[in-house]
């Protein structure tokens, strides 16, 4: 266990079920994490429930009450930093980050994406998938960039798409993955066993295992 724990701001749009997995995780000091802060675009976004429910810090920041994309994206760092975040987690986040949150917190915020990555990107990349016929799919975590489903890949997790699968049952195989993959990538965090150079994404080995 780390000595001390890793501070996340999770960003939101909607359910908010990855932030939930994440909650629980940490609730059940399965992970040296403490939800900070839980950031959300959508005033009605269910994930904001979730945190309040918690005891954790609610934030919705409207784009609308915000002139300029800039001083969108300086509100949300704002709020980071006032709750003394260590590592960003978008978690069904639907819109780009801005170069103020990015910069703010270099090779420190990252992506869920329902896919294997570079494999179905954008919003609707499960059913894009079962739509292809693809026999494989999964989830990736990565580093997130200025564009959508980019950035150095952490970790994936591969989901059999079975010959009985409807699109519904997959979208709940691969929930399940992300639930347990998110959590896990935030232990890496914890532990620093994270790095990057360049494109490419580098997990130390857990202490554990190198005995
Ligand atoms: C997840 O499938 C995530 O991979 C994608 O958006 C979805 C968010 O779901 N980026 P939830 O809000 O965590 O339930």
């Amino acid at each position: 266990m780390a000595d001390k724990k890793l501070r996340v701001g999770v960003l939101i749009s909607g359910s908010g079920t990855n932030l939930q997995a994440i909650i629980d995780a940490a609730y059940e000091n399965e992970i040296d994490v403490e939800v900070a802060v839980v950031i959300s675009n959508r005033q009605e976004a269910r994930g904001l429930e979730r945190a309040e429910k918690s005891n954790i810090p609610a934030v919705w920041v409207d784009r609308t009450a915000h002139e300029t994309f800039h001083s969108y994206n300086m509100a949300i760092r704002d709020a980071l930093k006032m709750h003394e975040v260590d590592l960003v987690a978008m978690a069904g986040y639907m819109r780009l980050l801005g170069p103020e949150v990015l910069k703010a917190y270099p090779d420190r915020v990252i992506n869920i994406h329902p896919a294997l990555l570079p494999s179905f990107v954008g919003a609707s990349s499960i059913h894009d998938a079962f739509e292809y016929g693809v026999k494989l799919t999964g989830v990736t975590v990565h580093f997130a960039n200025e564009k959508f489903d980019d950035g150095p890949i952490i970790a994936q997790m591969a989901v059999r798409i079975a010959e009985d699968d409807t699109v519904e049952s997959l979208e709940a195989k691969i929930h399940a993955v992300e639930h347990r993959l998110y959590p896990e990538v935030l232990q890496m965090f914890a532990e620093g066993r994270v790095s990057v150079e360049g494109r490419i994404a580098r997990i130390a080995p857990h202490p554990e295992q190198t005995r």
